[in-house]
This record gives structure tokens, sequence and C-alpha cells, in this order.
């Protein structure tokens, strides 16, 4: 499988497995599936609220002989009531146990936006539910996490839906640099000054919703659909793959990672296999000028009114 380097040396596998919106009871069996097919990046989420079961399907690979932990790249992240420091390690150590892991290869600040952790609460209801950037400064978070490199539990550290500016703020005061950036792209949403600022600064990237999440509760019928768009038809037609292993091609042949979501066997195996499609520049181009312009995951949530955060700072409007 191919891979993005860090500068330790370590490999970001180009295609990983999504597991945001894979339900308990199916996860875990979609999980050996993967490894079995050859899968070795794990996208997680203390927020997905199924890390049990994958650290379940994790030991039972482990003892089946499957895969050994060090064949594997595991990514989780720090959800946003846990961005006070004090708050940053328990988040990592309950993920590990959940896990059934000693350390992770990434941990990432999920959104730069924080919420109270006394609420008890993972998304806000009202507008005090907040922490604002001045009660939970990113750099304050930062530090804590940085700390967890320091102890041996994360082998790397990054961000998640982070912007050019907030990513420069963030290396403005950091000790340890973020090393990967995750984020949604796909054609509709193809960040060419992002991708280039997180490249210039040696910072990798991860495309979540690579295939558009159609199976989020919050889809709109109104949205459009990536398989459907035609430049994307017409490439997988010549190439005779399917439209998801175009859209995913895309993402490696740009020097990106992407974390497709499936749950089926078939096409969890069509997903992995999408890392050896070689597109030419015409074909590139094709799907990276389409003029149709979509944001799946809004994160409406975090800029209602009357929040500390806007959406128009969120997403560097
Ligand atoms: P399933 O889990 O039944 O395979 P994303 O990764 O953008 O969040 O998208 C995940 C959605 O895309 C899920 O509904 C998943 O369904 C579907 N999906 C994953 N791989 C493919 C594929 N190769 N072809 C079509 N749909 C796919």
């Amino acid at each position: 499988m191919k891979s993005l380097s860090f500068k330790n040396g370590d490999a970001l596998p180009v295609i990983g497995l999504g597991t945001w919106k894979a339900k308990p009871g199916e996860v875990g069996e979609a999980l050996l599936e993967a490894l079995e097919l050859g899968y070795r990046h794990i996208d997680c989420a203390a927020i997905y609220k199924n890390e049990k079961e994958i650290g379940m399907a994790l030991r039972q690979a482990f003892k089946a002989g499957i895969v050994q932990r060090e064949e594997l790249f595991i990514t989780s992240k720090l959800w946003n009531s846990a961005h006070l420091p004090e708050d940053v390690a328990p988040s990592c150590e309950r993920t590990l146990k959940d896990l059934q892991l000693d350390y992770l290869d990434l941990y990432l600040m999920h959104w730069p936006v924080a919420l109270r952790p006394e609420i008890g609460l993972d998304f806000p209801e009202k507008p005090e539910d907040f922490l604002s950037p001045d009660e939970a400064p990113i750099a304050s978070t930062w530090q804590a996490m940085e700390k967890l490199v320091d102890e041996g539990k994360c082998r790397h550290i990054g961000v998640s839906n982070f912007n050019q500016s907030s990513i420069e703020s963030l290396l403005r005061g950091c000790r340890i640099r973020p090393e990967v950036n995750q984020i949604e792209l796909h054609p509709y949403l193809p960040q060419k000054e992002l991708v280039k600022f997180c490249q210039s600064e040696s910072i990798l990237l991860t495309a979540y919703s690579p295939l558009g999440s159609r199976d989020r509760g919050s889809r709109k019928d109104s949205e459009p659909n990536l398989f459907e768009l035609e430049a994307v038809r017409e490439i997988a037609e010549a190439h005779g793959k399917s439209p998801a292993q175009i859209l995913l091609a895309w993402h490696v042949n740009r020097g990106v990672s992407a974390i497709p979501k499936s749950t089926n066997k078939d096409r969890l195996w069509q997903n992995l296999q999408a890392a050896e499609i070689e597109l030419s520049d015409q074909e590139m181009t094709l799907l990276s000028e389409v003029r149709e312009h979509h944001r799946y995951i809004g994160g409406d949530v975090w800029g209602m009114s009357g929040s500390p955060y806007s959406l128009d700072k969120l997403w560097g409007r």
C-alpha cells in the first residue's frame, strides 16, 4: 500500500478505514474483514462511540495473528468537551483503554471548538454550553497534547477541521508541530489553497467524507451526489472502475490520504484497490475543476446564534 511519510519515517497508508457511522454490532466485524483484506490505517474517534468494539476486534486480530500492532497506523481524536488541559490526558487514556492499546499513532484535536465539560453533552444546546477561545485556548489544549507525545502515548499529534489561519497561529506557539490536518475533501470541496498550504508546511492531509458520507443522518435529499458527477462517471468508465474508486484515486494522486467508511466486504476491497489507480493530468484537472461547490459537514451547530465561534471564522470565509 502506498503511504505518505512523516518526518521520522513513519508511514501513513493512503487509504484508511473510516469508522464514523460504522454501527455498533457491525464495526468490529468490518474491521476484522478490513484487516484481512490488507487495511493498515484505521481512523477512529471518541465521539464515534464505537471504540470499545473496535478495541475488541483489534485484540482478536492480534491474538489470531492477522496483524501485529506495529503494522497498524491507528488514529483517534480528542472531543470538544475535553479541551481543558486537565481533561486531555484522561480522554486519551479512555480511548487507549477502549481501543485496548498502549499508544496511538496519531491523536487529533477533532475541532477548533471547545465545549464546557461539566454540561455532560457531546453537542451544545445553547450558547452557554461553549467555552470561548479565551477560556479554552487552542494553544493550551495543544500543550497538553504535546505532553502525550513526551509520555509515549501518541507517536504523532495533529488537528482536524483547521483552516490556514488556525494552523498558522498554532504553529507560532507550538513545541511539537501538528503533523496532520484531517479535513473534508472531495471534488465538490477541493480546498486547493489549504491543501497547498499544509503541504508546504509538511503537514500531511487526510480526507474525510471522501464519498460524501451519504449514510449520515443529516443528509439532505437536495445535496449533490459525488457518485453522479459527470467527470467521475466518465473517468470511471474509461478505467473500468467504480465512481467510488475514482473519487478515492483522486486523493491518492494529489498526495492526500483518504478514509472511506464501509462495512461491506466488496466495497472495502474496492476502496483499498483504488490506491493503485493512476489518473492522467487531464483527469486530475477535470476532477479538480468541478464548478459546483458543496460542504457536506457544515459544522452548523458550532456556529449557532450566540456561540463564541462563527462558521465564517471556522471555515475561513
Ligand atoms: P457501506 O458502508 O454500506 O459500504 P464516507 O466514507 O464519505 O463517509 O461515505 C460512506 C458511505 O459510502 C457509506 O454509506 C458506505 O456504505 C458508502 N460506500 C463506501 N464505499 C463505497 C463504494 N465503494 N461504493 C459505493 N458506496 C460506498
